[in-house]
């Protein structure tokens, strides 16, 4: 593939063709701050807090799907992006509970996040779906980063368990027709749970500490619930 030149914060940076800007930022050690984006699943640039700033474009740009461009002049700190991924964080902050997500807590922190800003905001509330040995679902502490539902797909394992719910505000994450998920295609491989960065899915023993549960007493439930499957 032939290489492609472009600067970064003033620094050029020579990438093979198809590199992301995201990829051509680390390259130079240029921080760009990520949140839906995982090394192992598919970017679909959903969540707008890697993006930069590309000379001759109106739009900020989103670093991990926009390939780099012979020529590109890229901003990664200017005054317009820190104002951008401040926003996007104070936002999730009002919609979501963060409170087990130290990754976009430290990106509250880093970009001097107004916690207050929409007040008024409804945060999304939703039940804890406990219907299985293995893991829960905390949609509140979802920020719909779509993660899960690729290692499910595509991505990883090709079971297809998780798709998304509703349409606008109301839009979620959940099984085919609402189903408990021992009903689904789940083969609880993990890998899910493995990729939440929020928490949102959580392992079941996790969350029964969480619970003030002792390990004792975890053990009691988890033969209880196993002979109640066996029937
Ligand atoms: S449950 Fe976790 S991995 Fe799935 S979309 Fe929500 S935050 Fe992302
Ligand atoms: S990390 Fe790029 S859009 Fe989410």
């Amino acid at each position: 593939m032939p290489d492609i030149t472009l600067t970064i914060d003033d620094t050029p940076v020579t990438v093979p063709a198809g590199t992301t800007l995201l990829k051509a930022a680390e390259q130079i050690g240029a921080e760009v701050p990520t949140i839906c984006y995982h090394e192992h699943c598919t970017a679909n640039g959903l969540c707008r807090m890697c993006v930069v700033e590309v000379e001759g474009q109106r739009l900020l740009q989103p670093a991990c799907i926009v390939p780099a461009a012979e020529g590109m002049k890229v901003k990664t700190r200017s005054e317009k992006v820190e104002r951008s991924r401040r926003t996007i964080v104070e936002m999730l902050h009002s919609a979501v509970d963060l409170s087990e997500a130290p990754e976009i807590q430290q990106h509250l922190s880093d970009y001097g996040a107004d916690r207050e800003r929409f007040p008024g905001a409804h945060r999304r509330e939703y039940a804890v779906h406990d219907d299985n040995p293995m893991y829960v679902r905390d949609y509140d502490k979802c920020i719909l980063c779509w993660r899960c539902v690729q290692v499910c797909a595509n991505d990883a394992q090709y079971t297809f368990a998780l798709s998304f719910d509703g349409r606008g505000y109301e839009t979620g994450i959940g099984t085919f027709f609402d189903k408990l998920m021992p009903e689904t295609s789940c083969v609880f491989c993990g890998q899910c749970v493995g990729v939440c960065p929020t928490n949102a899915l959580k392992p079941k023993r996790e969350w029964l500490l969480d619970q003030g549960k002792t390990p004792d007493e975890i053990l009691a439930l988890t033969r209880t619930e196993r002979r109640r499957r066996r029937g």
